[in-house]
């Protein structure tokens, strides 16, 4: 990788923006402090990878463990340590369909939408999706932040069709009745939390 110029360096010990640390309300004081409290992980993560650029990738995937995103505003700035341009940083987050530069929901819901599980009518179990938790194609994450649904190509299990990923846990041979009883579950659970 190229690598911008020493002069563009920043610390983290400068601390996150100082266009939040004045004249706020008390609403937006609690705004402030998660800032800086997110702002003090990333730092943290940064110093864990020794700001190796050639560690990119397991910093982006530390950070969206954190945010459960990647914050544009995040991969600008942890580009200067790094020693990178913001184009890099950029470019990596969106080449991984891994990587979200959107807030995902707690529970990522993943519908395998390759030829198997579209024949076998996962696009029934989408719509059944999207009609219970109010998202479609272009809001794919439930107002409470606790969904996100998406679709992706084949993951390998074409056996399990049509097949399901919540988070890391795989379901085969979903239906969409099987699949909104997966959510209610997670729903019920989030509540006794
Ligand atoms: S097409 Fe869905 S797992 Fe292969």
């Amino acid at each position: 990788m190229d690598n911008i110029s020493p002069a563009h360096e920043a610390s983290c010990s400068t601390g996150p923006a100082e266009s939040t640390a004045t004249g706020h309300t008390s609403a937006e004081l609690s705004a402030t402090d998660l800032e800086t409290q997110q702002f003090n992980t990333v730092c943290e993560i940064l110093r864990r990878n020794n700001n190796d650029p050639a560690r990119l990738i397991p910093i982006l995937q530390q950070i969206q463990k954190e945010y459960r995103y990647l914050p544009e505003e995040v991969l600008t700035f942890i580009a200067t340590p790094l020693r990178l341009r913001p184009a890099q940083v950029f470019g990596v987050a969106t080449f991984y369909s891994h990587f979200a530069l959107k807030p995902h929901g707690k529970y990522t819901i993943r519908l395998c939408d390759g030829t198997a599980c579209h024949v076998r009518r996962s696009t029934g179990i989408l719509n059944a999706l999207y009609e219970r938790l109010n998202v479609d194609e272009e809001r794919k994450t439930t107002s409470d932040q606790l969904f996100t649904v998406e679709t992706v190509s084949c993951l390998g299990a074409c056996g399990l069709a049509p097949v399901m990923l919540v988070n890391e846990k795989v379901y085969g041979q979903v239906t969409p009745e099987k699949a909104l009883e997966i959510v209610e579950e997670i729903i019920v659970k989030e509540k006794q939390a």
